[in-house]
């Protein structure tokens, strides 16, 4: 991988964090999201199909952040092209506002572990957290300012602190 010269050690670090989570997730892949929502404990909510729908999108969210932050770890790395920061920036904050809105839904199942639910207000106030940092992470991208987005990049991007507490490990397959 060819290294920036302007990137500090600390970005490189950062940059490296975002690219192993993305590959964890990417490894994850194919254990389809259906598959995962038929777990779902009966005392859902939303009633059948709604529930598995509802499921099914906060995944497909949580999916497309990945590849957003494995694009951008590259973009920090220098091994993909800068000219995409705004847009990618800009993704991950729409992204983020939309998982926010997904998990508002209180619906059991996929990989959310129970804590989600009996844990909310702290599960939604870390949602709404990384929501705001990354809109702040978007504007410095959409500003050009790579340092500015270095900087803001741990606490815009808190995926693994979250899915530490909150997320079910992959059941083997
Ligand atoms: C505040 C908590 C929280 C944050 C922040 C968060 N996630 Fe998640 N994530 C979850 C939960 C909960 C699930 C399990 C969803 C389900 O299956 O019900 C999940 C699931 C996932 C999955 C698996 C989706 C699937 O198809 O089963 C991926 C991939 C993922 N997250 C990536 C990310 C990335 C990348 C970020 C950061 C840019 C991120 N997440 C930020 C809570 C979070």
């Amino acid at each position: 991988m060819k290294l920036q010269p302007s990137v500090s050690r600390g970005a490189l670090l950062a940059a490296l964090a975002l690219l192993s989570v993305s590959i964890l997730a990417a490894s994850e892949g194919a254990h389809g999201a259906a598959a995962e929502a038929g777990s779902a404990v009966p005392t859902t909510a939303a009633a059948g199909d709604d529930a598995e729908a509802i499921i099914f999108e906060r995944q497909q969210i949580m999916q497309q952040l990945a590849k957003d932050s494995e694009t951008l770890g590259g973009i920090v790395a220098g091994s993909q092209p800068r000219d995409q920061l705004a847009k990618v920036t800009r993704a991950l904050a729409d992204g983020a506002k939309d998982s926010l809105g997904s998990f508002r839904d209180k619906v059991p199942g996929g990989r959310s572990k129970p804590e989600v639910w009996s844990n909310n207000a702290d599960f939604m106030k870390r949602m709404e957290d990384f929501a705001r940092n990354s809109e702040a992470m978007a504007k410095a991208g959409e500003s050009g300012n790579m340092a500015g987005v270095t900087a803001l990049m741990i606490d815009a991007l808190p995926c693994k602190q979250c899915h530490d507490l909150y997320r079910e490990p992959k059941k083997p397959t």
